[in-house]
């Protein structure tokens, strides 16, 4: 039987199942959804078994568990080491939902809910390409699973676990479809993710809330004082303002930028999806520069003081930020939170005391185009899509991908087929019912060509 055929008799129930995934709220940093996390990582283990694979096997974490599958057909044949994640992002602002995150629905041929995309969805179309293959008896390479659940978080614990099961994780290749290309119509493979370093950081003033006009005025105001902290970390040409921050940072030769700057881009329409009447960045750099090659700062949330209905004159004793900067290669997470850390303290002024405490962070990674691997998915998607696709860098962060090639020595291709309209952390997260079907269509082409190429 054909991929297609396949396809066409059973994608009903590939939808239907995700949708059952979809329905559990595995949800990894809030420790409420505990329960859930575990019981979606059950779920995949019997996904994986019915799909065909061998010696599954819930590996247990500090934290939440490590799925694990395989199925080896040959010593011979080359391997493909497949990498997802079950847990998904907080749901809220949960009022913006028009439906809610946990009870999907296919809405103008799309499945709303959280995790739709980011990453059930796409780690689920791997699930049912390996079901296709195991079927149709046209699996030519071994491949292993490897599906965590606290990837959202950070994935402290499975960097324990990939250096305690090195010999387990053998692989030709890592896998992963946790990106998103152009459009429908215009295939991309991500090669660069940007690494992170978040921060939170926390500004007292007075020992006390206060009232704000028998103090006002006399006593430093912490909010005041870290907006104007926050304020101070960008400069006129909305650079980073911290010493050293640019002092590593890969800087790409004028061909490789001029490269780059043929991916169909259109500032219209990006301005138009986002109601904005304009864009903001660095000076000197492209709206794709700014968001793939060129690292950045952002407050990712802020609060102090009082939030509640009506007014309430306060000078709020603290007040505090969590702080994200993503990063490019060469720049090192340990290295930038060491620089924010100094930094920020040093611009504090007396009247008040900073706290500083990082969070977590990841390497950037750049991954290759002169591959087998990369040539075995460009030609899938050639493929599927009638199209050659695109090598482009993306903003996002995979803090694994950098850690699989320092502790398994392996290279990543990065499968993905969301876009960046899914909504992937923001309300009515989505996923095309087109790009799941096309990637449980394009993922066994990879393997077709991957073991073909490999020979
Ligand atoms: N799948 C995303 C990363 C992504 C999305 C990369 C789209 C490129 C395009 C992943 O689940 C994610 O959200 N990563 C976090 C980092 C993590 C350490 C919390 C991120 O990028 O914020
Ligand atoms: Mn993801
Ligand atoms: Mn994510």
């Amino acid at each position: 039987m054909t991929i297609q055929n396949y396809i066409t008799e059973n994608k009903d129930r590939f939808i239907n199942e995700l949708i059952d995934l979809l329905r559990i709220p595995s949800i990894s940093a809030d420790p409420a959804y505990k329960e859930s996390v575990f019981k979606t990582a059950d779920e995949v283990k019997k996904r994986l078994v019915e799909a065909g694979a061998d010696n599954v096997e819930i590996c247990q974490t500090k934290g939440y568990p490590v799925v694990y599958g395989e199925k080896i057909i040959s010593p011979s044949s080359p391997t493909v080491l497949v990498y997802g994640h079950y847990d998904v992002q907080p749901p809220d602002p949960l009022d913006l939902w028009t439906s809610p995150p946990f009870e999907p629905v296919i809405k103008d041929e799309k499945i709303y809910a959280r995790g739709a995309c980011d990453d059930k969805g796409q780690m689920y179309m791997h699930v049912k390409a390996f079901e296709l293959m195991m079927k149709t008896n046209s699996l030519p390479c071994n491949i292993k699973f490897m599906i965590e659940g606290e990837e959202e978080v950070g994935s402290d614990n499975l960097g324990i676990f990939v250096k305690a099961n090195k010999e387990r994780l053998k692989a030709d290749v890592v896998l992963i479809s946790d990106t998103g290309m152009i459009a429908n119509d215009i295939p991309s493979i991500t090669v660069g993710l940007r690494g992170l370093s978040y921060m939170e950081v926390e500004v007292t003033g007075p020992n006390r809330d206060l009232h704000s006009g028998i103090y006002g005025g006399a006593v430093a105001n912490p909010i005041n004082i870290l907006c104007e902290m926050i304020a101070s970390l960008h400069d006129k040409d909305n650079k980073v303002n911290i010493p050293g921050f640019y002092d590593n940072v890969e800087i790409l030769s004028t061909e490789e930028r001029a490269e780059m700057a043929k991916a169909p881009f259109s500032l219209e329409e990006y301005k138009k999806h986002l109601d904005l009447s304009d864009i903001h960045g660095e000076a000197g750099y492209s709206t794709n520069e700014r968001v793939s090659i060129r690292p950045t700062l952002d407050v990712n949330g802020i609060w102090g003081g009082y939030t509640g209905e009506g007014a309430k004159t306060v000078i709020a004793s603290k007040a505090s930020a969590k702080i994200s900067m993503r990063l490019v290669p060469n720049q090192t997470p340990a290295e930038i939170t060491e620089l924010f850390t100094k930094h920020f303290i040093s611009i504090a002024p007396k009247s008040v005391k900073v706290k500083v405490t990082a969070h977590h962070g990841g390497d950037a990674a750049v991954t290759p185009t002169d591959s087998i691997a990369y040539q075995a998915a460009a030609k899938a998607m050639e493929t599927t899509f009638g199209k050659k696709p695109i090598p482009q860098r993306t903003g996002g962060s995979i803090p694994i991908v950098a850690l699989f090639e320092k502790e398994l020595g392996l290279k990543t291709v990065l499968f993905g087929f969301g876009l960046d309209s899914d909504a992937i952390h923001s309300p009515n997260e989505h996923y095309g019912v087109f790009n799941y079907l096309k990637g449980i269509e394009t993922i066994p082409h990879f393997f077709k060509n991957f073991a073909e190429m490999s020979k």
